[in-house]
């Protein structure tokens, strides 16, 4: 299980994260994207991280705290 995190510092807004992975993450009204699920094991979030323009996305391993 993993748990994706954006920086709202870093997001620009450029939505690639939704239209990949819309179960985790959803653009807000400040034009930013959030994390409304608390994992992604329906896709790819490492993927999705690795699409972002700006690198505003980390994806933590869960298992690896545990
Ligand atoms: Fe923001 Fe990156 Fe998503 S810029 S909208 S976190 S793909």
């Amino acid at each position: 299980m993993a748990k994706a995190k954006v920086d709202q510092n870093l997001c620009i807004g450029c939505s690639s994260c939704e239209a990949m992975c819309p179960q985790v993450f959803q653009m807000g009204d400040d034009g930013k994207s959030h994390v409304i699920a608390d994992d992604c094991k329906d896709c790819d979030c490492q993927k999705v991280a690795e699409i972002c323009p700006v690198n505003a996305i980390s994806v933590e391993n869960l298992e690896k705290i545990i």
